[in-house]
């Protein structure tokens, strides 16, 4: 750890940190990023090593965290539920314990948020949260990156959320109150998002709406995921039916500003949540959206491990 810097952080939820350490972090990943398309070598954590549990599956978390840590100089180890003894039954403070002795960083994919939370509360070294039922803060960080990166600040913003109140809403909604900007959500009945799950006590950042319609009217950026998260698949007949009328199609984007974003964190399923035309669309920034992460999180980890740089 850098001398001079000794408060260790943990990244579990957007609220984690506060609007002056988003500004850096966007500021920064500008550079990082640009830097990193000029074929710039940046390799600060040289010697560091992340270690990546994943206990769902991933393509964007697992490829953008892995590509980030070697571009960075560093290594990563990679376990999953199947392969280590987390499927076996050790008690997660016991793995926290062993395992933030031998590296710098940890990145968690799991089912409870609480079990990310008792990890991180036996661990020596920072700990991310790469999902969990509940939250996923480095999808939204790169959303918003990109949002700024396409059309300046998100601030004042309308933000429209159309389909399940999951973790990717609960994130939404942090970020919409740290961040200064509204989120019109609109989910079936039975899938609401429930602000107590993020902490949120006023509704000053958030407005709900039957129609999905009315939530896109006038929105700068229209949002989406898929009906069914990973871990609910059980319920997935159920959704199918209840989701019906939560595609983000061309008549939504219309209703929204002209100018407006589409985003959607992938995988999507085409014809369910988001009609082709739109996510294959012009105003769809989906693909600039999964390439963010890895930007992102290079400077969240390098943020974490060794504080502001310059
Ligand atoms: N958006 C996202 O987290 O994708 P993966 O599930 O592929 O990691
Ligand atoms: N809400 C989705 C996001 C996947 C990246 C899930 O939890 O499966």
């Amino acid at each position: 750890m850098k001398p001079g810097y000794s408060l260790m952080k943990h990244y579990l939820q957007f609220k984690d940190l506060r609007a002056e350490e988003y500004a850096y972090l966007f500021e920064r990943t500008r550079l990082i990023k640009t830097r990193f398309k000029n074929y710039e070598r940046y390799q600060p954590l040289t010697d560091r090593t992340l270690a990546m549990i994943f206990e769902k599956a991933s393509t964007r978390t697992r490829v953008s965290f892995e590509a980030g840590m070697y571009q960075m100089g560093g290594s990563v180890v990679h376990l999953t539920t199947g392969d280590s003894q987390l499927g076996r039954a050790e008690p997660i403070e016991d793995s926290a314990r062993v395992i933030s002795r031998m590296v710098d960083l940890v990145m968690i994919r799991t089912y409870e948020h609480t079990k990310i939370e008792r990890f991180a509360a036996f661990s020596r070294v920072p700990v991310i949260n790469g999902l969990t039922n509940e939250f996923h803060p480095c999808q939204i960080l790169a959303d918003v990156f990109t949002y700024i990166e396409q059309r300046g600040s998100i601030q004042g913003k309308v933000v429209a959320w159309v389909g399940d109140g999951n973790n990717m809403a609960n994130t939404w909604l942090q970020a919409a109150e740290i961040l200064g900007f509204r989120l019109h959500v609109s989910t079936p009945g039975g899938y609401e998002v429930d602000p107590k799950v993020g902490g949120i006590s006023t509704d000053d950042c958030y407005k709900v709406f039957a129609n999905p319609l009315d939530a896109c009217r006038d929105a700068d950026l229209v949002t989406t995921d898929v009906w069914t998260s990973m871990g609910y698949e059980a319920e997935n007949e159920a959704r199918v039916k209840a989701f019906a009328d939560w595609c983000v199609d061309a008549e939504m984007m219309a209703a929204a500003k002209p100018d407006a974003l589409f985003m959607h964190c992938l995988p999507a399923h085409r014809g369910e949540e988001v009609a082709a035309e739109v996510i294959d669309g012009p105003q769809s920034v989906v693909w600039d959206e999964a390439e963010n992460r890895m930007h992102v999180q290079k400077v969240l980890m390098e943020y974490l491990l060794l504080g502001r740089i310059g």
